[in-house]
């Protein structure tokens, strides 16, 4: 059906997501962590076991937040101060990155740009106060592909002031992993295979840590489904068999004007999140369907049922759902300052494997083999060297150009951003997000008011593209 991924590209894949018949209770309940009333966190990366596979099954050695895959569920309340004292577990470096946080810089979790990286056994305290509502996540920003793609990753639920009227509030934490028959992990993270190509794409996806066993669901409740697709390159389109979903947020920021994403099928990019309105309008007893389908027919498979209970219908109430807007600052477009930015090179680009970039780079970083890299005012750049600098307070509106055959999700840290055109034509519903997917030879321009000083990344979340060169720094100065 609905085939976003060209065939060429595809490898064959076994999903196992819900094809495994399990006997578990429903679903991993949600942790949330206790901040004991004084808003500080601790979180501990270190190594661990998680049933993956779920209960019975052999234990998955991992990386892990307090010791649970996926980390635990951070709900802050917007507006009031957030403190998370880290303390590093494992062998190696490590930072947390609070994606889409807009903080300040020195928050933002990138080792040799914003901080140190945590040595092991060593600690950083955190703190920010989250200006917006909204489904946001947190993750490592040093040897990210291993680190994230053994497990951590976590949820970041800022919470309106005002409960906006859902009767239940759901949360999937999406990850996929490539694993052996024994449930282990397959090593080689950030090879140079995977980085050209379309990254690692796990054979096992996974909700909140383990694989999917049906959702139970009760007919006629009102339900706000935040999806977070916390894969290191996995993208999604799910569709919902006999249900029509509305999207309220992309990327934590509400939506001024909720839609049904087209053709029913809502796809998410890594890091992205969408938060849905899922109405339960299916038959108390009977069970349907969530299809990922984005890699084409061959590689569709069920992520999960919805399972509706036994017990009659409620009558789904029409008290209006509003999620109240962000104060995102709004883009002055009468006088702004433009830039362009082009992503270059991969796999199939012609350019050749890592190496044959070497010695053009702008940023002094040409002694790595890189693979991609971002044409900017000066050249080529792929590493922490500012590839420009916007002035403090300006509107800035960069027009994003994709000349590789794969597809990126881009993210700028410390800001949320408008998304104004797709080539050339202005999106159908004005949307803010975090990060914003370039298709191949994709154009999309971009806009924000440059209101938070700093050095701040942008770089593909495909992880094994940032780490072969799909990433640069934005100075706001
Ligand atoms: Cu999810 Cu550089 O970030
Ligand atoms: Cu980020
Ligand atoms: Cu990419």
């Amino acid at each position: 059906m609905s085939n976003f991924w060209p065939e060429a590209l595809s490898r064959r894949r076994l999903l196992m997501a819900g094809s495994a018949a399990l006997t578990m209770p429903l679903f991993a309940a949600q942790r949330a962590v206790a901040d004991g009333g004084k808003g500080i966190v601790t979180l501990k990366p270190a190594p661990g076991l998680a049933p993956i596979m779920g209960s019975g099954q052999a234990e998955t050695s991992v990386l892990v937040y307090n010791g649970m895959v996926s980390g635990p569920v951070l709900r802050l309340a917007q507006g009031k101060p957030f403190q998370a004292n880290v303390i590093n577990g494992l062998d190696e470096g490590t930072t947390v990155h609070w994606h889409g946080i807009r903080l300040p810089n020195a928050m933002d979790g990138v080792p040799g740009l914003t901080q140190a990286s945590i040595k092991p056994g060593g600690s950083f305290h955190y703190a920010f106060t989250p200006p917006d509502a909204g489904t946001y996540w947190y993750h490592p920003h040093d040897h990210t592909a291993r680190q994230m793609g053994r497990g951590m990753a976590g949820a970041l639920i800022v919470e309106e002031p005002e409960p906006p009227g859902f009767d239940r509030d759901m949360l999937w934490v999406l990850q996929d992993w490539e694993l052996l028959s024994d449930n282990q992990i397959v090593d080689g993270f950030d090879n140079e295979m995977e980085g050209m190509m379309a990254g690692r794409i796990g054979t096992t996806v996974t909700i909140n840590g383990t694989i999917p066993t049906p959702v139970s669901i009760r007919a006629g409740e009102r339900i706000r489904l935040r999806l977070i697709n916390a894969c290191l390159a996995r993208f999604m389109a799910l569709r919902f068999a006999g249900h029509r979903v509305v999207v309220m947020a992309l990327d934590g920021q509400p939506v001024v004007q909720p839609f049904e994403p087209d053709g029913g099928i809502t796809v998410i990019a890594p890091a992205q999140r969408v938060d849905l309105l899922l109405e339960a309008t299916g038959e108390p007893g009977s069970k349907y369907p969530i299809t990922d389908e984005f890699y084409g027919n061959d590689e569709s498979y069920k992520l999960v049922d919805l399972a509706y209970s036994e017990s009659s219908k409620l009558t789904i109430s029409t008290k209006p759902i509003i999620l109240r807007l962000n104060p995102v600052p709004k883009p002055d477009l009468t006088n702004p300052v433009r830039h362009q930015l082009t992503i270059v090179g991969g796999g199939m680009s012609g350019m050749g494997m890592g190496g044959m970039m070497g010695g053009m780079m702008a940023d002094g970083n040409s002694a790595t083999p890189q693979i991609w890299a971002i044409k900017g005012p000066d050249g080529l750049n792929q590493g922490m060297a500012p590839i420009l600098t916007l002035p403090l307070g300006r509107t800035a509106v960069i027009t994003l150009i994709n000349q590789t055959k794969w597809w990126h999700p881009m993210h700028l840290h410390g800001y949320s951003f408008h998304v104004l055109s797709r080539n050339g034509d202005a999106e159908q519903y004005p949307h803010i997000r975090d990060t914003v997917i370039l298709r191949p030879k994709d154009t999309v321009e971009i806009a924000f008011v440059a209101d938070n000083p700093g050095d701040w990344m942008f770089h593909c979340h495909v992880v094994e593209h940032q780490d072969f060169g799909l990433m640069t720094v934005i100075r706001v100065a």
